[in-house]
């Protein structure tokens, strides 16, 4: 080839873009080991990379952009220490805010590990949210008025079992609960029955819990998962099967779908049927969008039946997160135009929810997917441990997981949810 000018610099741009690193602390944060600034969304890696992947096998865990082995850019490394991962610098460190930063606050024993529905109570400042497990009944409540923060068990008239997915709306809790099995009573050794999965509005105050909805049409619900209220007074739910998975309710006697329930008129109707497990659900603040979230990666056929959770997981499944339009009609809102937005880079999206300013918080693997309103990656907070949903108190954002529940604090422009 003949070097001529444009060649020459053809060739320095390519050197350039081998040597410029895929990961440099972000402007501002020089400092700040926690925060890592990713160039490019990472368009490029130089050759040759490798990522563990769960269809070899591969534990979540590993399976995630932040431990993609590059041996030619050593600024990869930097990822393993960021809690902060950020993908759209402008965004990112706007939600951000000078000092952001990610500390466990409780720690929880392997037998109650799971940490489900989190809402804040603002007349409280306090969060309530769930244990759902076999055999453990239990709400639990954050109490935010001490210094540090106290934990305490939190029992309902009657106890409701395996609560999943929680909303604050005019002054009530709405829980989607999955279960239908008997539970340990709080406050003796006897079992009580749980008669079927539904949903249940608590009274945090009284702690009176009133049941909503419990079947449809004489058949059981299978295990209502989430759900959210909109202005209307509708309750939208996914009733996804993972109450079978953990073994507090039976097989599924109805594919899983997402649900429109009005509590003034009794009436149940689908509104969604074509995600393989719906999950996480929100809706955007003017109105016009709903959000759900798939995680049909989880394979139920043959699942065997003495090991939970009953599924496998099958990484090529479902584990998108879809919007759909929202349409006015007087029975209640319908969805047309649904679109996939956002294909869960690790994992999938599980407790999902929508903040003031429209940005999309997902609870996927090992932390939490921060998404615009269309779906575009702006940042990853990585927690190191699963990570199922997550909730604002005040300015701070809590994260409720796998063994244990973290917090984020000074956190930037990000003022909570825009449902709660
Ligand atoms: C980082 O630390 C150096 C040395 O202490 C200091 O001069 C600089 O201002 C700091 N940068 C930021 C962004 O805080
Ligand atoms: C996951 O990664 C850890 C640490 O690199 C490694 O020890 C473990 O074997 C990996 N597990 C799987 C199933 O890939
Ligand atoms: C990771 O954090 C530790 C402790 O803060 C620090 O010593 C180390 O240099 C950091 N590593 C990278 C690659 O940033
Ligand atoms: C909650 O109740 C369980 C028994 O139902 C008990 O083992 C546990 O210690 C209690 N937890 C708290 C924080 O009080
Ligand atoms: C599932 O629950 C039933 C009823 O409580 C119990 O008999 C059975 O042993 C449980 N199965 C597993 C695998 O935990
Ligand atoms: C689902 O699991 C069953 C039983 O383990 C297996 O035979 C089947 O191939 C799996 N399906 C997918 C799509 O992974």
């Amino acid at each position: 080839m003949k070097l001529t000018a444009s060649s020459l610099l053809l060739v320095a741009a390519r050197a350039q873009q081998e040597i410029s690193p895929t990961v440099q602390r972000c402007p501002g944060y020089e400092n700040a080991t926690n925060v890592a600034c990713v160039k490019s969304y990472a368009a490029v890696l130089p050759y040759p990379f490798d990522r563990a992947t769960a269809v070899n096998g591969a534990e979540p865990a590993n399976d995630t952009f932040i431990a993609t082995s590059v041996p030619s850019d050593g600024s990869l490394a930097q990822l393993r220490n960021a809690s902060f991962v950020v993908f759209d610098q402008s965004r990112g460190l706007d939600i951000l805010g000078s000092a952001p930063k990610l500390e466990k606050v409780f720690d929880a024993p392997p037998s109650d590990s799971i940490h489900e529905a989190p809402v804040y109570i603002p007349g409280m400042n306090a969060i309530i949210y769930s244990l759902p497990h076999q055999g453990i009944y239990q709400q639990q409540i954050i109490n935010l008025n001490t210094t540090p923060p106290t934990l305490s068990n939190f029992t309902t008239s009657p106890p409701v079992y395996a609560v999943n997915g929680g909303k604050y709306y005019q002054g009530k809790i709405y829980w989607a609960a999955e279960a239908s099995f008997s539970f340990p009573s709080p406050t003796d050794p006897a079992l009580i029955q749980q008669q079927a999965p539904g949903i249940y509005m608590l009274d945090p105050f009284t702690r009176e819990v009133t049941t909503l909805v419990n079947n449809y049409l004489g058949q059981r619900l299978n295990s209502p998962n989430d759900l959210f209220i909109d202005s209307r007074g509708d309750i939208y739910f996914t009733d996804s099967w993972y109450g079978y998975a953990i073994n507090v309710t039976v097989y599924p006697v109805l594919s899983a779908n997402t649900y429109r329930f009005r509590p003034s008129t009794g009436a149940l109707s689908i509104v969604e049927n074509t995600l393989e497990q719906p999950n996480g659900i929100g809706i955007s603040p003017n109105g016009r969008t709903m959000y759900i979230t798939d995680t049909g990666l989880t394979n139920f056929s043959n699942a065997p039946v003495d090991r939970l959770p009953r599924y496998t997981v099958n990484p090529l499944g479902g584990k998108s997160v879809y919007a759909f339009d929202i349409n006015f009609a007087p029975p209640g809102n319908y969805l047309t135009n649904k679109r996939p937005i956002w294909y869960a880079e690790t994992f999938a999206d599980d407790g999902f929810h929508v903040t003031k300013e429209g940005y999309l918080l997902g609870a996927a693997g090992t932390g939490v997917d921060v998404l615009s309103e269309y779906g575009e990656l702006i940042m990853r907070i990585e927690v190191g441990a699963a990570i199922e949903n997550l909730q604002f108190a005040g300015a701070d954002l809590w994260l409720f997981g796998l063994g244990g529940i973290f917090k984020v604090s000074g956190l930037g422009r990000i003022s909570g949810l825009v449902d709660e």
